[in-house]
């Protein structure tokens, strides 16, 4: 038990109460550790921002989503109708709503500006591994979260998304159709599955989030966060004041607190022009479809999910049996390219190449399905592993070799281009596009080791570069 604090009898009523609390729960002790004495390097850029949004985010989904609980009727015969009944009659029901649903758009954006910030500035580098691998969890739970939650206004979407989906699941080899049958809690999506997706979505998950959310941040105040420059500003041999302050850091409160009060005011600007002007955004934020009411009788003609899907779902959809062809090749060809190695015993060489004829053969008899399913789950499980793929000399893009920008730049086009064939109908050309695409995105991440070895790394200043201003 930590030492009793005594307390001067002329202090003020409030310094008393401080002392009170601090003496049965460490308060002044959190504040300094994680606010006042935090010190974050002091060239944060605007991507910076994200992090504290993600937080904000979350807090209005969480705030928005008690409210909307409160008049929403998890029952496939009143649901749609409770949720008109929010937007109609409820008194501010569709500010709520709309903050809701927009909300969970701004998530994906700000998470995958929060993820591109990483990816550039090698932030899930050692020792931010178990950050990162927090961070990828998150996101994992986020795509769980918002794909039950598009279930509940059981619009047309909500219902054809969740049956195609769920349907993936059959495709699993031996067990699929009754996986599939134990998702749903029925042989078609239904009442059963409404039910259980709402109990998920409202607290099952958002407690893992929350959970995953404080590790996050815990795991990165243990180590300090990164910066733009790569640099390590807690080292033991980084630059530090007579307290032992880091010179190149500054208190994370008041510096930036305020520095992301400026953030949450453009991104709550921004967040409320699409709240009152375009709720909707063209069908992207809320689709079309989901204004009618589930009819499980009729399939809608392009059934498409929602945008911050659409990467992996264009992934899944390349994964065709003419695609197998090519996986296989694939697969020959790291078995080869392994088996060259000099310094590894025959055995082991024999291995891969066995390997690779036995995962062919598995290739070849399990319908190419159930491989999209892999491929999709794989191209977000891959983002788990990146700490260990990025062999590069340094940390951060700036003092990578130029041609890495341009290979971090192809890897942005990349995924935006396939988010957009995501949302399109299926097309010829479309579809090779998006197999060349997800050929890139693995490609991108497996050849890493190999990659980010390659090309002479520009010099790494002892300092942060920051310019007052
Ligand atoms: C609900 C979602 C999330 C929340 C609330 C959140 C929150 C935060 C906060 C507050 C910070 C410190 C401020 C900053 O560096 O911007 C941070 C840092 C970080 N986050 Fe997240 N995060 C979330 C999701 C993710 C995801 C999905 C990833 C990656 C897969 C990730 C990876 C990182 C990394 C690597 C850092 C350290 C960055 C650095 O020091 O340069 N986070 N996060």
């Amino acid at each position: 038990m930590a030492e009793f604090k005594e307390i001067s009898p002329n202090a003020s009523a409030g310094e008393k109460l401080l002392n009170w609390v601090d003496n049965r729960f460490p308060a002044s002790k959190l504040y300094k550790e994680h606010l006042s004495e935090y010190y974050a390097p002091k060239n944060f850029n605007f991507f910076y921002f994200f992090g504290s949004l993600a937080l904000l985010v979350l807090v209005i989904q969480i705030v928005t989503g008690i409210f909307l609980v409160m008049h929403y009727k998890p029952d496939a015969n009143l649901a749609f109708g409770s949720v008109e009944y929010i937007m109609r009659d409820v008194p501010w029901g569709w500010l709520i709503r709309y903050m809701h649903s927009t909300g969970a758009s701004a998530f994906f954006i700000v998470v995958y500006m929060h993820m591109y910030r990483g990816l550039i500035y090698g932030s899930y580098r050692k020792p931010r591994e178990l950050v990162w691998v927090f961070g990828c969890a998150i996101f994992l739970c986020l795509m769980a979260e918002a794909f039950m939650g598009y279930l509940l206004p059981w619009g047309q979407m909500s219902y054809w998304g969740a049956q195609v989906i769920v349907n993936l699941f059959a495709a699993v080899p031996f067990v699929g159709p009754d996986l599939a049958l134990l998702i749903r809690g029925d042989y078609v999506v239904g009442d059963a599955t409404l039910n259980r997706f709402f109990s998920f979505h409202v607290i099952a998950v958002p407690l893992v989030l929350l959970g995953l959310v404080v590790a996050h941040i815990i795991a990165l105040h243990e180590v300090g966060s990164n910066n733009p420059d790569g640099v390590e500003i807690k080292g033991p041999n980084a630059p530090k004041d007579a307290n032992g302050h880091p010179l190149d850091g500054i208190p994370f409160h008041p510096y930036y607190t305020v520095h992301d009060i400026l953030g949450v005011s453009g991104f709550l600007l921004v967040f409320s022009a699409v709240i009152f002007f375009a709720p909707e955004f063209g069908g992207y934020f809320l689709e079309y479809n989901n204004f009618i009411p589930a009819d499980p009788l009729k399939t809608p003609l392009h059934i498409a999910p929602v945008w911050y899907f659409t990467p992996f779902y264009s992934m899944l959809r390349a994964i065709t049996s003419e695609m197998m062809y090519v996986l296989i090749a694939c697969v020959f060809a790291g078995a080869i390219f392994g088996a060259t190695r000099a310094n590894l015993p025959k055995v082991v060489k024999g291995g891969f190449l066995g390997a690779a004829v036995f995962v062919s053969l598995l290739m070849l008899n399990i319908d190419a399905k159930f491989w999209g399913v892999l491929v999709m789950g794989g191209a977000v499980v891959i983002l788990f592993f990146l700490p260990w793929l990025d062999h590069c000399a340094v940390k951060s893009i700036r003092y990578r070799p130029d041609w890495h920008k341009y290979m971090y730049g192809v890897f942005v086009v990349n995924f935006v281009v396939l988010a957009y064939l995501g949302v399109q109908p299926p097309s010829a050309i479309g579809e090779r596009v998006s197999q060349v695409g997800t050929l890139f995105y693995f490609g991108f991440f497996l050849l890493m080791p190999i990659w980010s070895r390659i090309g002479a790394t520009k010099p790494v200043p002892d300092r942060v570069t920051f310019t007052p201003h």
